[in-house]
């Protein structure tokens, strides 16, 4: 997965240096690439935004440096699709980042200030995701998201190859509790059957876990979702 991103902050993006992300990069799984807008200006300041037509608040990121940018970052990442991070995007979830796995790479672009001008996303943008309901100071963030939902589900890049497979979501669920040692912790003890060495019995109670909480906390979710074949066998038992 060939990742390249414009941003104004490519120091921001040391943070997916660390853990799984890390891993896959170290490892050739990963590739990430940065392009600084600023690199591709003519004046003195370096200058890549300006204020807006009409009026208001804040700044707007200019055309020029940011198509710049994108033109290298297309050139080096030819067939890789420009995905621009915006809360006026299309709702990023786990069948978008699985949907994105499969592709071979892709351009992020992460707007700062007000947003940029229009006419970049017309001429040079081919996609615009949102990342949640809320603004954001810039689109790093988000790209780093999108970034590390989908760099988890390449292949190899797990340790355990299924965890991402197990994850909540994958299945339409919540996650079932986890616990580890010791037993008994000021007075509080691991539920029994996690301990019995009886696989279908814990199965079995992880699937009641994950169903009874996705049921109290996001019953929207069950909404969508009928019980697989394996699910059901494994609750009559
Ligand atoms: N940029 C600012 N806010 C954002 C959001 N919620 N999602 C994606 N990009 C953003």
């Amino acid at each position: 997965m060939r990742f390249d991103v414009v941003t104004l902050f490519p120091e921001m993006f040391e943070a997916a240096r660390l853990g799984v992300t890390g891993k896959a990069l170290d490892t050739g799984k990963a590739s990430l690439k940065l392009w600084n807008p600023r690199d591709y200006t003519d004046d003195t300041h370096r200058t890549v935004d300006d204020r807006p037509y009409g009026g208001g608040p804040g700044m707007v990121m200019m055309v020029e440096p940011l198509k710049a940018a994108l033109q290298e970052a297309k050139a080096a990442a030819p067939g890789s699709r420009v995905i621009y991070l915006t809360p006026q995007g299309q709702r990023f979830d786990q069948m978008a980042a699985r949907e994105m796995a499969a592709r071979d790479g892709m351009i992020l672009l992460a707007g700062r200030y007000e947003g940029i001008d229009e006419r970049l996303v017309d001429c040079c943008v081919d996609e615009e995701w949102s990342i949640g309901d809320y603004v954001l100071s810039g689109g790093e963030l988000a790209a780093m998201v999108i970034m590390d939902a989908v760099t988890r589900l390449l292949p190899g890049v797990l340790g355990h190859e299924d965890s991402a497979q197990q994850d909540s979501y994958m299945n339409g669920l919540l996650d079932f509790p986890q616990y580890t040692r010791p037993d008994a912790l000021e007075g509080r003890e691991v539920p029994d059957v996690l301990l019995s060495g009886n696989h279908a019995a814990i199965g079995k109670w992880r699937l009641k876990q994950a169903l009874g909480r996705t049921w109290l906390r996001r019953p929207d979710l069950l909404e969508q979702r009928e019980l697989s074949e394996e699910e059901q066998r494994l609750l009559e038992e």
